[in-house]
């Protein structure tokens, strides 16, 4: 019997050539398998037909977008995570997903390896390459790209020269990877990391230079998830695509940074997420409410630690997993309305409410009716302090011999 190969298929040129590419290569029958991740664009029957016209035996489509957003993006929201503090893991939250629909279309259709379309230096290649590790662990994996010599240049060449039906003409000089949770932009010339972006890089939201008029929206959250924008109930992925909208209309959420990637080079990418950066916002802000102090404090090292992980490609591994049990124990509380207005380039928060806040109004006043006992600080104080007082004694003793 041919081998059968699952390629994980975008529409785009390199994918599209990489179906023959690889059918040549290795003399595989090519799956293609287009996971819709909340990317707009094309819609999944065009990028079928387009994967069947390149050659593929068959093309393995699904609609990812509600499961996205349920299963990767709330849990990056509840764990506030922010890679190296600022890049919400766009891409990074995307692999996992695409690998569950490669790994299962490589089983419906009988495939002993899984392709996918990625370069030597970045992360993806890990990213996708280790979840299909952990998934599938019979299944083989190529990357057309880094392991098949498939360049640019040799791409729009084996296009023309089969005739593909891609455009191969349309010359974009930067790289982007898109789904509802944000967008990414890197090369070209932003490859020289003193260029400021340029506009024509942004298309999730506009300049935050020229806002129009503020933008005040209400969020509701039920155990750290939103449930309402303005009072009326949404999903998920309604609610991320909302603020998108509205939260984009107003330039926030644009990023430039210069990361750290796993394999050891340091790259700048622009990200924009404005519905990300909303939310994460005000899911900060209703944690600093509803979520006690010790566990508050921990549940920042442990959300950095799980945005490490997930950026790194273990979203799979038993640590992330077990991160996640605490995560979620910590948002049994949060749960409440965040008031915020989105303007100019900033998500601010104005107020908040809930019914399992532990913000007690009666000890914070110091209007009259306060119920805090203030006589009780020197005591507290003086014990607090002994430790560092004992050891200051110490010093002193020991520096005037
Ligand atoms: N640097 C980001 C990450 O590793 C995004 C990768 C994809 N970026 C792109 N522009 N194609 O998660």
């Amino acid at each position: 019997m041919t081998e059968r190969i699952v390629l994980a298929y975008s529409g785009g040129l390199d994918t599209s050539v990489a179906i023959g590419w690889i059918g040549e290569a290795t003399g595989a029958e090519v799956i293609a398998v287009a996971v819709d991740v909340g990317q707009g664009g094309e819609s999944l029957e065009t990028i079928r037909q387009r994967a069947l016209g390149c050659g593929a035996v068959e093309a393995y489509v699904a609609d990812a977008s509600d499961e996205f957003a349920n299963e990767y993006c709330m849990p990056t929201l509840k764990a506030n995570a922010l890679y190296q503090g600022h890049y919400p893991l766009v891409s990074a939250i995307s692999r996992p997903v695409i690998v569950k629909h490669l790994v299962k279309a490589a089983r419906e259709f009988g495939a002993t390896t899984v392709a996918h379309g990625c370069t030597g230096k970045g992360n993806d290649q890990v990213r996708f390459e280790v979840g299909i590790q952990t998934l599938g662990p019979d299944l083989k994996c190529i990357a057309p790209v880094r392991d098949l010599a498939l360049t640019r240049d040799k791409a729009i060449a084996f296009a023309e020269e089969k005739g593909l039906p891609i455009e191969t003409t349309k010359k974009n000089p930067y790289s982007i990877d898109q789904n509802v949770w944000g967008r990414a932009v890197e090369t070209g010339y932003l490859e020289d990391i003193w260029n400021a972006p340029t506009k024509d890089i942004y298309d999730y939201t506009a300049t935050p230079e020229f806002p129009p008029a503020p933008d005040e929206v209400t969020i509701s959250f039920e155990a750290g998830v939103p449930v309402a924008i303005d009072g009326v109930r949404v999903t998920p992925l309604q609610a991320i695509k909302e603020l998108n909208r509205r939260a984009g209309a107003q330039g926030v959420g644009r990023i430039d940074v210069v990361e750290d990637r796993l394999v050891g080079i340091k790259s700048r990418e622009i990200y924009e997420a404005p519905g990300a950066m909303a939310l994460i916002t005000a899911h900060k802000h209703l944690e600093d409410i509803t979520v006690e102090r010790e566990q508050a404090r921990f549940k920042a090292t442990v959300g950095q630690r799980w945005a490490e992980l997930v950026y790194d490609g273990q979203w799979f591994s038993p640590l992330k997993r077990s991160l996640d049990a605490f995560i979620e124990d910590t948002q049994k509380y949060v749960s409440g309305d965040i008031r915020m207005t989105l303007h100019g380039g900033q998500a601010v928060v104005n107020g908040r409410r809930s019914g399992t806040s532990l913000y007690d109004f009666d000890l914070a006043t110091y209007d009259t009716g306060d119920t805090f006992d203030q006589s009780m600080a020197r005591g507290f104080i003086e014990l607090w302090g002994m430790s560092a007082k004992v050891a200051s004694g110490r010093d002193i003793r020991v520096a005037g011999k």
